[in-house]
């Protein structure tokens, strides 16, 4: 597998073609962004510790069944991933009120949410991702509704695996956000998942240890990824 040009350079992550036209290099960097790419920082050691923490989260959820796009990790800031024809939907699920929904609905943070949430957004920046739904999405024809069922099915089993997995390791699993797009006609997981994309605490004290670390200025950035992927077995030397 040879890699080839720079097809599309995103906020964290950079996306490179190969000479296999079904596969990709996905390229972890040390950007980090947030507010829509309003505040952009570097941080040393992300793009290796998030590569790590999705390769080994994307094999989690690939041995419990749940198609995913990931092939393997190439090096400590890539990896190969199968080329998806991407919708531009992102599927929330939430299982305690935070952010967003704290934001808009007025609920108190932390609030336990049974039965978990489900929420779909739209991929734009310039509109900042407005929350969307199943109608608007049909009609506008960024998804059908065979395939939002499928990506609404495939969300809530991710939350079965992780958030167990994240139980296991003293950590609750807030909320996140997941991609999806075809391969071959097929619903696939793609994009990425690491603790950019979804919020983590500590179960005992509810401490941060995510991306809102970031976005509220708390510090230790990058040590809370580690902390978090040490808790679950991810080994980042
Ligand atoms: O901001 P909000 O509370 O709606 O985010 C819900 C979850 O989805 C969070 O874990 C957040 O990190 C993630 N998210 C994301 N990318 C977006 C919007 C939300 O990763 N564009």
């Amino acid at each position: 597998m040879e890699k080839r040009q720079e097809l599309y350079a995103g906020k964290a992550k950079s996306v490179y073609a190969t000479d296999d036209p079904d596969l990709l290099v996905l390229h972890f960097r040390d950007d980090t962004s947030a507010f829509d790419g309003e505040r952009m920082e570097s941080l040393a050691r992300k793009g290796m510790v998030n590569n790590r923490f999705n390769a080994f989260i994307m094999e989690t959820l690939q041995g419990a069944g749940i198609p995913t796009h990931f092939v393997k990790r190439l090096s400590d800031t890539e990896s190969l991933v199968k080329r998806l024809e991407m919708i531009p939907v992102e599927c929330v699920v939430r299982n305690l009120a935070a952010g967003g929904l704290v934001k808009r609905l007025g609920v108190e943070e932390g609030k336990e949410l049974v039965p978990p949430t489900f929420e779909l957004f739209l991929k734009n920046d310039a509109l900042h991702d407005p929350m969307i739904n199943e109608s608007l999405a049909e009609t506008f024809g960024w998804a059908t509704s065979e395939q939002l069922a499928e990506m609404k099915a495939l969300t809530f089993k991710v939350n079965e695996v992780l958030k167990q997995l994240f139980a296991d390791g003293g950590l609750l699993l807030v909320d996140y956000k997941l991609e999806f797009g075809l391969f071959q006609g097929q619903i696939v997981l793609g994009d990425e998942f690491s603790p950019d994309g979804c919020r983590l605490w500590d179960a005992e004290t509810r401490n941060k240890m995510d991306k809102d670390r970031f976005r509220q200025g708390l510090g230790g950035v990058i040590e809370a990824y580690e902390e978090v992927g040490r808790r679950i077995g991810i080994g980042f030397d």
